[in-house]
């Protein structure tokens, strides 16, 4: 097994949109819904903006498996990080292995992941790797989707 990291070029947009297309196909605790996967320009001019440096994300990086891109592993400007692997290859210590490696090459920054309660794997990782539980973030959903309630004159 070998796990290497490439920095995002313009050769992965692609491969990084159908990574994220792939999110609709998650397991139902953390499955995305069609409507929040962005269309493949919108894609493209966000990988664009990044590979200009106009962009929140400070590191950006393909995780390669034996040569193979399958995953992408993201380091915000702010600290928070994020990361994917294709779920054909999860539970292959893929994950774990990009993320320690994303704390040795940044030792000096505070590194936040904001996981979602459901997802059990993320947290157990995220702890295994020395993040600690500081917040809860509480979300409600509006109860009418179609309109404002009208103010009473
Ligand atoms: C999260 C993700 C990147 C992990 O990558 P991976 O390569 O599958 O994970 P690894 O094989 O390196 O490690 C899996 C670990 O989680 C554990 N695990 C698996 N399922 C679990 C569950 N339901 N609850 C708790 N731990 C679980 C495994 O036992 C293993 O830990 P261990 O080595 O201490 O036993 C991958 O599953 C993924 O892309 N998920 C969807 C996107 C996502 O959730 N991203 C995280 C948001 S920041």
């Amino acid at each position: 097994m070998n796990i290497t990291f490439k920095p995002v070029d313009e050769g992965d947009i692609e491969f990084l949109y159908n990574l994220f297309s792939e999110r609709t196909k998650y397991p139902e605790e953390i499955r995305f819904e069609k409507k929040d996967i962005p269309l493949y320009e919108e894609h493209t001019a966000f990988v664009e903006r990044f590979l200009k440096r106009d962009h929140e994300y400070q590191s950006w990086y393909i995780i390669l498996y034996d040569n193979e891109k399958v995953g992408s592993l993201v380091l915000k400007k702010d600290g928070e990080w994020g990361y994917h692997v294709l779920m054909k290859h999860w539970g292959k210590m893929i994950g774990q292995t990009a993320l320690d490696w994303l704390i040795k090459q940044h030792p000096d920054k505070t590194l936040i992941a904001n996981i979602k309660v459901e997802n059990k794997k993320a947290q157990h990782i995220a702890e295994k790797f020395g993040h600690v539980l500081v917040s809860y973030t509480y979300r409600r959903e509006p109860t009418n989707t179609t309109k404002d309630i009208p103010n009473k004159e």
